[in-house]
């Protein structure tokens, strides 16, 4: 590594391709995502590793529930299970876990093991490790939107003082930098509703592998590629300039 290489502070993930990778091995697509989220811990302990001080994964979107209902079931499982064991975990790792995303609609007792783990890990200084759930990026807006017009109808905030910062603070990622990189497995190419305010200037990375088969040498694929872009956030070049 030269001196010069870049290695993001934020990087997002969309976990594509659980099914498909299933769906060839002939496995029933649960188990696809038992084998995702096997993956997950891996790569959060491998960013960590790399310097990677926030990572974001799309577990589980506002459109996810239109699944058949053992599949919502086998995944909320999935995610009722890491809440449970893995604290012991993020404390020896250090890690800080957030879920965004509408925690509302979830199961009590999901809901009580976000918030506790959340609680529990949120003094940690390692990586911050954001698990959206039930999240949609134009939810989350509606949902930040709501919170101001709550601040402006109390007296709290007058319309002309709402800044970028204002909705920043609204939104469920507030305090947490924009990602740098976002980087989506299985070949499609959108965003699919996904952090779309905070994603405005991320330099984004696609890849045909399936998340399943998504490892350490396929995250430093992407900071490479990453090491090539050159990001000016609407300015310009050294060379225009
Ligand atoms: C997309 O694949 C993946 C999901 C909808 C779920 C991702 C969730 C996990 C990997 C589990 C998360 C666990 C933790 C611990 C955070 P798909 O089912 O849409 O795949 P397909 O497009 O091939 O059908």
């Amino acid at each position: 590594m030269d001196s010069e290489y870049k290695i993001p502070a934020h990087v997002a993930i969309i976990m594509d391709g659980n099914g498909r990778w299933a769906k060839r091995r002939g496995l029933p697509r649960t188990m696809g995502h038992a084998q995702g989220a096997r993956v997950v811990e891996q790569i959060l302990e491998d960013a960590d590793h790399m310097g990677i001080r926030y990572l974001t994964v799309y577990a589980f979107s506002t459109e996810n529930w239109t699944r058949p209902a053992a599949e919502v079931k086998a995944l909320m499982n999935l995610l009722r299970s890491y809440m449970k064991t893995s604290l012991v975990k993020c404390a020896k790792n250090n890690v800080r876990v957030r879920v965004i995303g509408d925690k509302t609609a979830l199961d009590e007792d999901l809901r009580e093991s976000i918030d506790y783990l959340e609680q529990q890990t949120k003094d940690n200084t390692g990586i911050g490790f954001q698990i959206a759930i039930n999240y949609g990026g134009r939810d989350e807006l509606r949902r930040a939107v709501s919170r101001i017009a709550q601040d402006v109808k109390d007296g709290r905030l007058s319309p002309e003082d709402i800044s970028e910062d204002t909705i920043n603070g609204a939104l469920d990622t507030g305090g947490i930098p924009d990602p740098d990189l976002l980087i989506r497995t299985c070949g499609e190419e959108r965003i699919s509703n996904f952090l779309l305010w905070q994603l405005a200037y991320s330099e984004l990375y696609f890849t045909e592998k399936a998340w399943p088969d998504f490892d350490k040498a396929e995250l430093e694929k992407a900071i490479d590629a990453y090491n090539h872009r050159e990001r000016r956030f609407g300015g310009l070049t050294e060379v225009q300039s």
